[in-house]
Formats: structure tokens, sequence, C-alpha cells
């Protein structure tokens, strides 16, 4: 049987085919700082499954005509929703040779890519500042990283009752398993549904007055009261106010009580970029696990994150993926020690930014975006229409109107007006039982006069509208 015909024009043209897929991406690129941060489609048009295709050209042109105008500059400087990155140009380079070279990053038989991966985690590590008793690798995003960790973590809490919870499961475990943290991030708790440990494991442990931070008193009076090994999560970095328990103070407790430690550094890990404010970290590593996104600050496309652990022999008890057509366990192999079995090679994109721009490169990112955290906070310090709810920690403000008995609507329909001129995009939040908004600031883009055109769109949407 021949070839497919599109299929065979495709191959034969691809110079000009990826040239006008170039030409699309330039154009986006060039758009992009002044790109809608949203757009009102209510539905989106869809297409059809042809009977023979339509070939790449034909595609690429129906795509770019009924979508590229929609594609909004959620990976533009004015983008302030969630914790969101964007991509580098250097990442970009590497992203498009993923999909290139097309390698299945999840065993050492490739080696090639198990060499990128392992030299792209080595290089962040080094960013990070953290020990080589650190191993790693790259998973989808934070989420997957909360739960390699806590994955691993529900595995050491087995052995401390000499089961192998990966064998035999969490049933003939009559012990309770308790998860201690002051904010968790709300994908702790699904990692947890996932494990089988479920959310109700989770014990919330008071926070530090007018703080999202652990009170460490609180957590070793927990601690006292279980008497029993537990899973600790401490928070590098709690989406409202970029706030850090003190985990060098919780690691102490290490000495007294038996715990493992997983921090969630999502984002909060890239402090340690910066000597302004890596004192935040002091202590993580001492944790026996790390999740650190890389779509949000080290500015990779959608989706990477790294996990980091020290302790590979149960990560592969958990994740080792034996057949007799492929490789026996070991610890090298990355589909032995991750969620996923065939992986794409997403630590490219890393190890082309890390190269590229390197420490200093990403001092600067991290310190310039906190400087426009902490302007547009001045600048809702000083208004009347609004309350800083928390001082500006590093990146994330987090503020609400003036006015007490704001309701949570009031705060959406004020969103919903802001975020339809597509100047900028906030989301909405809950402090301390105050409806609130959040701005979150992590794009390589994103300069001082980015932080007045911002502004500036929150004074005429408040302007607009009565409370
Ligand atoms: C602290 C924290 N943990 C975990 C996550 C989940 O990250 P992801 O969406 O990459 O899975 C986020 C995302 O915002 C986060 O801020």
């Amino acid at each position: 049987m021949d070839l497919h015909s599109k299929l065979l024009i495709d191959n034969n043209n691809i110079s000009e085919l990826l040239l006008l897929t170039y030409n699309e991406a330039i154009e986006f690129l060039k758009t992009l700082n002044e790109r809608p941060t949203n757009n009102n489609l209510s539905s989106i048009e869809t297409f059809e499954l042809s009977e023979n295709g339509l070939g790449a050209k034909q595609t690429l042109e129906l795509f770019t005509k009924h979508y590229s105008a929609f594609i909004t500059g959620s990976a533009g400087p004015r983008y302030l929703g969630f914790v969101t990155g964007g991509t580098t140009p250097a990442a970009i380079i590497g992203d498009w040779l993923t999909s290139v070279y097309d390698q299945n990053a999840s065993d050492k038989s490739s080696k090639v890519a198990a060499n990128i991966e392992l030299s792209a985690f080595e290089m962040l590590r080094d960013l990070f500042g953290l020990p080589k008793i650190f191993n790693g690798n790259f998973v989808s995003g934070a989420t997957m990283s909360n739960f390699v960790g806590l994955a691993i973590a529900r595995q050491w809490w087995g052995k401390q009752h000499n089961v192998k919870v990966s064998e035999t499961g969490l049933t003939n475990l009559s012990k309770r398993l308790y998860v201690l943290s002051a904010s968790p991030h709300s994908s702790i708790y699904k990692c947890l549904s996932m494990l089988g440990i479920g959310r109700e494991s989770v014990q919330l442990i008071p926070t530090l007055p007018q703080r999202e931070a652990i009170d460490v008193t609180a957590l070793e009076k927990k601690l006292q009261e279980i008497q029993e090994p537990c899973i600790v999560v401490a928070n590098a970095g709690v989406v409202n106010t970029v706030d850090f328990d003190d985990i060098k103070a919780i690691s102490r407790l290490k000495e007294k009580y038996v715990f493992y430690l997983h921090i969630d550094a999502a984002f909060g890990g890239f402090a340690a970029c910066s000597p302004k404010y890596k004192h935040l970290l002091s202590g993580w590593e001492e944790a026996d696990s790390i999740a650190v996104d890389a779509h949000k600050w080290l500015n990779v496309p959608y989706d990477s994150a790294i996990e980091l652990t020290k302790h590979l022999d149960l990560q592969v008890e958990v994740f080792q993926n034996s057949a007799a057509y492929l490789t026996e366990p070991n610890y090298l192999d990355a589909f032995h020690r991750t969620p996923e079995n065939s992986r794409r090679l997403r630590a490219l994109p890393a190890l082309f930014t890390l190269m590229a721009y390197g420490k200093i490169g990403y001092q600067e990112i991290v310190e310039r975006t906190c400087d426009c955290a902490i302007f547009l906070g001045e600048k809702i310090a000083n208004s009347s229409f609004f309350t800083l709810l928390a001082p500006v920690k590093m990146n994330v403000v987090v503020f609400t109107f003036n006015q007490t008995n704001i309701t949570s609507d009031q705060i959406t329909y004020f969103l919903t007006c802001l975020c339809q001129n597509g100047k900028t995009f906030l989301t909405p939040t809950n402090y301390r039982n105050r409806p609130a908004m959040r701005a979150a600031f992590s794009n390589w883009r994103t300069t001082q006069n980015d932080v007045e055109i911002i502004w500036q769109a929150i004074l005429e949407a408040r302007e607009s509208i009565t409370l």
C-alpha cells in the first residue's frame, strides 16, 4: 500500500510547512504583548473529521483563520491570574526541537534523552542551591510533582509499619495516616485522594497570627499528640500571600519526632535565585521531597515541573514498571520513577533556558517580577478604593475593596468588568474570610510599564461600577 497522498505531499513540503508555521508563530509573538488577556467567546467553532484529510497547509490556514485571533495573551506580560509563567525565547527553541526529535524520555536506552534530562535536572538543582543527595525527574506540573512526593511519603509511612504499600496497599494498615499542614495548596488534597490516603487525612495546623505560615509550636503539639510516624507538608510560597513556613524550625522537629517532610515549593522555590529572597527557603535541603514547577517562574511552556527526592529506593518501589519487554527496574530509568511510562522530553526547554540565561538571568527575572508586585502593592496601599490585605512578600498582591461587607459576587462582577477589556487578567480569592482578588507576577516579560497599564485598567474598571 502506498503512503497516503496527503502525507506524501506534506513530507515533501516539510520546509515550506515549517516556514508557514514559523510565520504564524512570529506573528503571534510580535502581537503577544498587546494581545487581549481574555476573549469573550461563548463557543468556539469545531472542525469535523474529513474522509481524506485536508493536508497540513490547508489545516494550518483553516486553523489560523478560525482560532489565531482568539488565542489569548495568557503567556503575555499582563496576565496575572493563578501563577502563570510565559516562555523565554530559548525555551521555545527547546520546545520546538522536543517535538521534532520526538524522543521517548522514559528509559536510559534512549541515552541522549536521559542525559539531557539529567543535565537539566542538575542545572536546576544547582540553581536552587540544593545538595547532590537530591535526585529528580521532570513531570507534567506541580500537582504531579506533589503526587510523586506524597506517593514516596506513603511508601515511607508503610515501611515504618513494616508494610510495603506498593505491594499490599493500605488495607493491611490499621493505623491512621495523618498529613499535617497549615495552608496546603488544593492539589495536595487532590493527590491524597488519588493516592488512596484520602482528603480527610489532612489535619490543618493553625497559622501564625495574621499569617498563612504554620505555627511551629502548634505543629509540635500535634506531633506530640499523634505519637506516630506521619507526613508533614510544608509550604514554600502560599498562593495568596506567598508566605513561607519556617522550614528550618520544622526540620529541627525531626530530631524529636518521626515524620516525612514534603515541601510544596511550586513557585516559591525560585526564591533560591535571589540573595534577597533565598533566606525564605532556609532549611529546605532537609526535606525528604520537594515539588517545584517549571512552567511558572522558570518560564518554560506547559507542561513541566520537577520532583526532587532523597528516597530513590522507595520511589522505585512505588513506580517500578517491570515487564519482559522492558528494562529491569533500576534507578536511572524515568519510567521506574514517575507516574508516566512513555513521556516527552520536556526537560529540553528547561535545559535551553537554563543554559541561555544562567543564574543571573533567573535572579533578574525573579527580582524584576517581585519588584512589579511591590510596585502594584504600593499603588493599592495608597489608593482610596482598595485595601492591601497583606504585605507583598514576593510576587503576589492580595487586595480587596475598602468597603467592609464586600461579597464574592461583587468581586466576581468587578473582575469580569476588569478582564473584559483584555488589558489584564486577575483571579478571585478569599483571604482571612474576606472576598478578595490576587495579582500574581511570574512572566519574564512583565515590566513596570505593564504595571502602569494594569493599574490604569483597575482604576477604570473600578470607576465603571457601583458597589
Ligand atoms: C503552591 C502550588 N502548589 C501546586 C500547584 C499546582 O501546580 P500545577 O497547576 O502546575 O499542577 C500550584 C499552582 O498554582 C501552586 O501554586
